[in-house]
């Protein structure tokens, strides 16, 4: 993989998230590591930083997640997240990261992924594109936050409202 510029980057964030899915690890060899699927997700620029060179906007990622995932604990504990996409022939992958936990045994290997160990975490030899962030933010969406009951009603009938980690894009690696 090699490192890209992040203004040569072009995808559609939309169909990268919401149709072609892809993977959010947190975790390193030495400590342990977890990944699963995500659909939700966004990239853009938030907050600006002051540098002796001048002002810039900071590159950030955007993923939601469940309390009751595995990952999570990770994304909690580590400093660093990544964000992998992947060619269509491993949506089967993807699908199966999506519906079995990491609690429950290595999913990544029975997924027929190999997970690699690189830049202090972790990310996957099959991805065709890797985010590398650093956590920024993270808080829970706020059930008085939202202004359309129909959303509270259909996504979260247990509650289980989704934590935000907002992460600033350090690098992105290509295939
Ligand atoms: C297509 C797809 C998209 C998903 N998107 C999300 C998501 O954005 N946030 C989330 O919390 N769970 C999402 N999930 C569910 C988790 O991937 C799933 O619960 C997974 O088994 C959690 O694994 P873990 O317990 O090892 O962390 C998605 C599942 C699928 C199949």
């Amino acid at each position: 993989m090699k490192e890209i510029a992040i203004r040569d980057l072009s995808i559609n964030p939309m169909t990268m998230f919401g149709e072609e899915w892809c993977l959010a690890a947190a975790g390193n060899e030495a400590n342990g590591y977890n990944a699963m699927t995500i659909a939700w997700g966004h990239l853009g620029t938030t907050w600006d930083r002051y540098t002796p060179k001048g002002k810039i906007m900071i590159p950030t990622a955007v993923v939601y997640i469940r309390p009751q995932r595995y990952t999570k604990e990770f994304f909690d504990r580590e400093d660093l997240f990544t964000i992998c996409s992947f060619a269509g022939k491993y949506k089967k992958a993807l699908g199966y990261m999506g519906t079995h936990s990491g609690r429950d045994g290595d999913k990544v290997a029975k997924a027929g992924l190999t997970p690699v160990f690189a830049e202090n975490t972790t990310y996957f030899a099959q991805a065709s594109r890797v985010f590398i962030c650093r956590k920024r933010y993270h808080a829970p969406l706020r059930e008085e936050g939202f202004l359309d009951a129909h959303l509270l009603k259909e996504n979260y009938p247990q509650h289980d409202y989704h934590e935000m980690y907002i992460g600033e894009i350090l690098k992105v690696l290509e295939a």
